[in-house]
């Protein structure tokens, strides 16, 4: 085993398989694993309500991660960090809590078609229920915005703009800094859905000035059950309580209630105590990789995957393969002759594990003209052995 997976306690107890679904939940390191047992034998008590000595230790650990993710994120406050379920939480929040006190009958909201349906539909129900119209943002063949098309997409009608900084179905880095500059000319609140990219890149929320960003947890070594929400200061005036109750509130009467500032305002209830801690430790974990390595890393096996499907005529790849080749993280692919779904249960056989369907990006595959695909995606500690197994397994479609 290589030094990278003997960090992974999944690959000792699956030592054949080649796990190949990254992009929809990553494995995670025994340090992350270790802080989770660590925390229910020794510190687990409820944060931000007792007074008792572990209590309040257990609330500065909390706070302390909430710390780490602002500077790992690049925000200017603490007070910009809210933990959620994942990203589709954190989606459904601020179409919820913010986008929904912005907009009016008439007003539009930007979507990208590169986007997942958790960050399509939480917005598309906004818009329903207000009388909003969506404006989805074409896109190019090979799978990015299409920038010559802003302006007339994202006007001063446009209240919202939603955006991936990286498809779960294309692969690469989108070219959302354009969209987010359109969005700036026209004072549209720009939500980024880094779900895909966070595992991989580090962003600078602030200095690139995006309003709302998110990310999944499980996604980047950390536990599941966990997400980011970045919301920047300015906007916290215009947040509104999504779900309320214990926590999130400073005075109750019977009739009448008063939230708290944000964060606090968006974290009703106890939250997930134990892997907000654990967290802490994916985040160092990644950083003492190097984002640098993981990104460059990934890329090797994007290019070997590439190659090696070069001359096997009955694949065909989604996308900018130059791209992929540079900097991808996953391959989305048709097999000529054979159902996604088909090719996901023979790869099965053969202890291979992908992804096959529309991975929740429907609409996608309808404007990039493609029935459902198989994807292959991988991670820090995916190994060139891993994608020789796939791309031999792959050949042998083609044999008959
Ligand atoms: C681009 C993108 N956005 C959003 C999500 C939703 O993330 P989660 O299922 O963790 O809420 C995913 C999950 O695959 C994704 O790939």
């Amino acid at each position: 085993m290589n030094t990278m997976r003997s960090l992974f306690p999944f690959f000792l107890h699956n030592p054949d398989l080649v796990y190949l679904d990254n992009a929809a939940t990553s494995q995670k390191p025994n340090v992350v694993i270790d802080e989770l047992t660590r925390f229910y034998q020794f510190d687990n008590a409820p944060v931000h309500r007792s007074f008792y000595t572990l209590a309040e230790h257990t609330t500065e650990k909390y706070e302390a991660v909430r710390i780490a993710a602002s500077v790992y994120f690049g925000a200017t406050s603490k007070d910009e960090i809210v933990f959620t379920a994942g990203a589709t939480a954190g989606l459904n929040m601020l179409a919820f809590g913010l986008v929904l006190q912005l907009i009016r009958p008439g007003d539009e909201i930007a979507i990208s078609l590169l986007e997942h349906h958790s960050a399509m539909l939480p917005f598309v129900e906004v818009a329903r229920r207000v009388g909003a119209v969506i404006r989805y943002l074409p896109i190019t063949p090979l799978g990015q915005v299409d920038e010559a098309k802003l302006s007339d997409c994202i006007t001063e009608k446009t209240r919202c703009v939603v955006c991936t900084a990286g498809s779960n179905v294309v692969g690469v880095e989108n070219n959302f800094l354009s969209v987010l500059h359109r969005a700036k000319v026209v004072g549209a609140v720009f939500v980024l859905d880094a779900a895909q990219m966070a595992p991989r890149r580090r962003f600078n929320l602030a200095e690139l000035g995006v309003d709302c960003f998110v990310c999944s947890v499980h996604k980047m070594c950390g536990p599941t059950g966990l997400g980011v929400l970045y919301v920047a200061k300015k906007w916290h005036e215009r947040c509104h309580p999504w779900m309320v109750g214990g926590s999130m509130v400073q005075q109750v009467h019977c009739d009448a209630w008063g939230a708290l500032p944000m964060p606090t305002m968006w974290e009703a209830g106890t939250p997930p105590i134990a892997e907000v801690i654990a967290f802490g430790k994916a985040l160092s974990f990644l950083q003492s990789i190097g984002i640098d390595h993981v990104m460059a890393h990934e890329a090797a096996l994007s290019r070997q995957f590439i190659e090696g499907v070069a001359d096997q005529r009955h694949i065909s790849v989604v996308g900018n393969l130059d791209m992929l080749a540079k900097q991808g993280h996953l391959a989305s692919f048709t097999v000529d002759g054979w159902h996604a779904h088909d090719v996901a249960a023979y790869l099965a056989t053969e202890l291979i594990a992908v992804r096959s369907g529309y991975h929740c990006a429907q609409p996608l595959h309808d404007a990039l003209g493609i029935s459902q695909t198989v994807r292959a995606s991988w991670y820090l500690y995916t190994s060139a052995e891993d994608i020789a197994r796939l791309i031999d397994a792959l050949a042998r479609l083609g044999d008959g």
